[in-house]
């Protein structure tokens, strides 16, 4: 069975920002996760490339849409290698397979009664690429997100009979498993209990779309377009497209991670679009909340939109990602505060854990002739050995709900405690006494085994950073499954540990940021 996590298709019609790293970065951290945990993993990510919000910027900018498309969708793949995200596949729309399956898909859908010809007026938001509900008092309406004017729409287009599907999507979107977090599951109940209307698929006035079969002159509408993206995302490649092979290939979904304002699109709409074309709904939808910069927006209008690039340059992807999974409770919005996201990173990776990664290794190295000492199976030592247990057992509990700043705090407590071990037990005074020499070694024995246990479980949150604190170890790397490398006791007593170099250095505040 596989384990299907997705990103949603960003947008081309800018360069990427913190917002989509975010996402990009907790699917990275889930699907690492879970690979450890010896699932088949799929993990996917791509661009959404359709659409009037893409022909106008590519317009603005005088070139071709499928010129400023690839343009784009080249920096988003390279900004994923960069952050070293472990996706799978990266999904194009504009690629010729998507084409072949939005049209199969098409015929399903119409094969089921559920397309209609009819008329579509009222306000639309190219920056959202969707109609609004606008109450008629309102001459010259605005988009609350994009602050833009929406403009007026009245054109023929080819209508989803999303009604036909209340009764079903009202037991989807009410059931305990399908929306997280639980608090915007409220909104997409009120939603659906106000009666779904049709919605209109197709526009006549896009042309940077994919064309509707039997239907000159309509290009398909972007979302229904990109939603599929899912779909031609799992079937791997050829053109011959196959929708019954989808099972075989990792549908349905685990996991659709995205962002709180897109959830109607993918809690309501699509579940019905699938249902219509009798295939498997995703398992759950995660909305997750939006970043904020210093307490405000980011947008380009206020110029301050953190760009991910620049941020890696300055503080490299281990910073990054603690911060962002460790501070913010996924679901819930976040500020990134430039003092704050360097007060943890040192405090939590070169002081907590850092430190005691170098003062155990060096404090074994001295004494042990530069190696991992010996417990004394005479000695009681278990207290480390069941808090990391305990440790262990809530954070995988953690993960498994995309609790990320649950786990890191878990993680977190069990470095404290490993100092404070270490403090409480003064080694570096005991070993002046000769006859100490075994319940010095029993000590820095546990305190280096939890620290390598740290060091495992840190990997989906920052791999690289986990990577150096094992070698440290003198551990085996790579290490690609968790299956037994968390029983206390792999670390062999003997194994040569290299002189510690600091496995996190000291940020600094950077006004270049
Ligand atoms: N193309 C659609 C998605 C189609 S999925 C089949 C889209 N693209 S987007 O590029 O505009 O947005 C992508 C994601 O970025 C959304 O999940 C959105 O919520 C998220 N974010 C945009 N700004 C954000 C922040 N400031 N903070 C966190 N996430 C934000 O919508």
């Amino acid at each position: 069975m596989h384990f299907t996590i997705t990103t949603p298709l960003y947008y081309v019609n800018d360069k990427p920002h913190l917002g989509s790293t975010y996402t990009t970065i907790a699917c990275d951290a889930l699907a690492r996760f879970q690979r450890l945990n010896n699932k088949k993993v799929l993990f996917i990510t791509g661009v959404d490339e359709h659409g009037q919000k893409i022909e106008r910027t590519a317009k603005a900018n005088s070139i071709e849409p499928k010129q400023h498309c690839d343009k784009i969708s080249k920096v988003y793949k390279k900004l994923w290698t960069e952050w070293d995200i472990s996706a799978d596949r990266y999904v194009r729309t504009t690629s010729i397979r998507h084409t072949h399956l939005v049209h199969k898909f098409f015929k399903r859908v119409q094969a089921s009664g559920d397309i209609k010809v009819g008329r579509q007026n009222g306000w639309y938001c190219v920056g959202c690429e969707e109609y609004k509900d606008v109450p008629n008092s309102i001459n010259s309406p605005v988009c609350e997100i994009h602050q833009k004017e929406l403009e007026w729409r009245d054109e023929e287009n080819l209508f989803f009979c999303l009604s036909k599907y209340q009764t079903k999507i009202e037991e989807l979107v009410n059931s305990e498993s399908f929306i997280y977090p639980r608090s915007r599951q409220r909104e997409i109940i009120n939603f659906v209990s106000n009666g779904l209307k049709d919605f209109s698929i197709s526009r006549v006035n896009v042309d940077w779309g994919i064309s509707v079969p039997g239907y000159p002159g309509h290009t398909f509408y972007v979302w229904f377009d990109a939603l599929l993206g899912y779909l031609s995302g799992t079937l791997e490649g050829s053109n011959d497209i196959d929708l019954d092979e989808l099972v075989e290939f990792g549908w349905p979904a685990s996991i659709h991670v995205i962002g709180k304002d897109i959830l109607r699109f993918h809690a309501v709409y699509w579940p019905a679009m699938l249902l219509s074309a009798g295939i498997e709904l995703p398992k759950k939808v995660f909305g997750h909340g939006f970043l904020t910069r210093e307490g405000q927006k980011m947008g380009k209008t206020l110029g301050n939109v953190l760009d991910p690039h620049k941020l890696l340059k300055l503080y490299g992807t281990d910073a990054v990602r603690w911060y962002l999974l460790r501070d913010i409770e996924f679901g819930q919005d976040g500020d990134f505060k430039q003092q704050r996201f360097i007060d943890i990173v040192n405090n939590d990776l070169s002081n907590t854990i850092g430190n005691l990664l170098n003062r155990s290794v060096t404090m074994a190295r001295n004494w042990f002739d530069n190696k991992v000492p010996a417990p004394d199976i005479n000695i009681n030592s278990k207290y480390l050995e069941n808090y990391s247990i305990r440790t262990i057992i809530n954070y995988k509990n953690c993960l498994n709900q995309l609790d990320f700043k649950g786990a890191s705090e878990y993680l977190l407590e069990l470095a404290i405690c490993s100092n404070c071990y270490l403090n409480d037990k003064e080694p570096w005074k005991n070993i002046k006494d000769k006859k100490n020499i075994s319940s010095v070694a029993t000590v820095l024995y546990s305190v280096l085994e939890t620290t390598r246990i740290i060091g495992i479980l840190i990997n989906p949150l920052t791999p690289d950073l986990s990577n150096r604190i094992i070698k440290q170890l003198g551990y085996n790397i790579p290490i690609s499954s968790w299956q037994g490398e968390l029983e206390w006791g792999r670390l062999n007593s003997g194994t040569l540990l290299p002189e510690p170099i600091p496995v996190m250095n000291r940020l600094e505040y950077n006004d270049e940021l």
